[in-house]
């Protein structure tokens, strides 16, 4: 085949001209040459040689390299992907082994095959999910299996987080990769109050899903001295009482050393709203995470007692807001609290990028001083 013989250092600049005009070949790749430049395949259909346009680069005829698959689109029927090539997925979710991928309507028909090629392309990649949408109580995913690799079609599976290992399962336990960013952010705040009171925190995170955000705060050496942790949702238990299990066991306390048990430590399946039904819970909290999105902010003012007095502590949250209401909202956090009594030492409410854009994503971040 006919290739454009170009100095490597240029090989993109060749590369977007040929693909502007039409004239590279899709079916083989760039050749490294031995004299430091690069030969870009071309068709037929290319100008000749000889023409200006080549900057005076030299064509040769080398045997095709044939390019590898770098999308799962290059395993797929290609009349089909140009016929539908406006309604085929472009993003897809990976949680561990199981791929979940949203299909319009009108390529849903060749769900099996476009979940076919996404194995090809993906060999870590065990189980392939249409996402029909969220269902149900706990506001869970419906998933219906498409292809498996090895015919289990379970959606339980392990994702490595942050350094953390965490069991998820889509199908039946609110799990958001998109949120380990926030988990960053409620480690960096956990480490300025550790540092602030200088002594290790007592944790309560009562919405905590399968245990990410316990993941990143118990991974770090000396921060986490107890625990009270829980969710509604029995499959959520299940896989936050294994995930927490995990992670406690790897503790290590500031020198690295294996630490002092966790104290209170505590598990539950509950409604959040319950912690404070058992006197030994109220007043022994230092950092509180309302993970509800919805109804965080109602939640807060029955929350609030869990938190220690007479010493700073901190509440952080998430909220979905309708964005004429963001001040209104503000103003009921800020209430919530000032009712008690507190001096609020910070406030922070702030939007989470990249959700909706009808609706904002909001974290709040409170720092307060409760009194007796
Ligand atoms: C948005 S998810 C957050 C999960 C987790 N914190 C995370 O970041 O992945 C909210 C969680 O709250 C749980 N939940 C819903 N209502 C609850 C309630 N009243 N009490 C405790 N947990 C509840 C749901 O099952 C879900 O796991």
């Amino acid at each position: 085949m006919r290739h454009l013989s170009v100095p490597s250092a240029q090989t993109q600049h060749w590369l977007e001209l040929c693909r502007a005009n039409h004239w590279n070949s899709n079916h083989a790749g760039v050749t490294r040459l031995e004299d430091g430049r690069s030969a870009i395949p071309i068709l037929d259909s290319a100008p000749p040689p000889s023409d200006l346009i080549w900057n005076g680069n030299p064509h040769l005829e080398l045997a095709t390299q044939p390019k590898r698959p770098s999308h799962w689109l290059d395993h797929f029927d290609s009349e089909l992907a140009a016929k539908h090539s406006e309604d085929l997925p472009r993003s897809y979710e990976i949680q561990g082994d199981v791929l979940i991928v949203k299909l319009e309507e009108t390529v849903s028909k060749y769900g099996e095959m476009i979940a076919d090629a996404m194995l090809t392309q993906l060999p870590s990649i065990r189980l392939v999910c249409a996402d029909l949408g969220v269902k149900g109580e706990y506001r869970v995913r419906e998933l219906q299996p498409l292809a498996s690799r090895d015919g289990t079609v379970t959606t339980r599976t392990r994702i490595k987080e942050n350094g953390y290992l965490l069991w998820v399962d889509p199908s039946n336990v609110y799990f958001s990769s998109r949120l380990s960013n926030e988990r960053i952010e409620t480690l960096a705040s956990a480490n300025h109050l550790r540092a602030h009171l200088e002594r290790p925190l007592v944790v309560c995170d009562p919405y905590a899903g399968v245990g990410p955000s316990m993941g990143a705060l118990l991974s770090e050496d000396g921060l986490v001295s107890g625990c009270l942790v829980g969710d509604l949702n029995p499959e959520a238990f299940e896989l936050l009482e294994l995930n927490l299990e995990h992670l406690s066991r790897r503790r290590k306390d500031s020198q690295g050393n294996p630490p002092s048990p966790l104290q209170p430590m505590e598990v539950a399946c509950r409604d959040a709203k319950q912690w404070l039904q058992n006197p030994q819970n109220l007043g022994v909290v230092d950092l509180l995470l309302v993970n509800l999105p919805h109804h965080s902010i109602d939640h807060i003012p029955t929350l609030l007692p869990l938190l220690k007095t007479n010493q700073t502590t901190v509440l952080r949250g998430w909220a979905i807001v309708d964005r004429a209401e963001i001040l209104e909202k503000e103003d009921d956090i800020r209430n919530s609290i000032l009712s008690l009594g507190a001096r609020v030492e910070k406030f922070a409410f702030t939007e989470v990028k990249g959700f909706s854009t009808t609706k904002s994503f909001m974290c709040f971040e409170v720092w307060m001083n409760l009194p007796a």
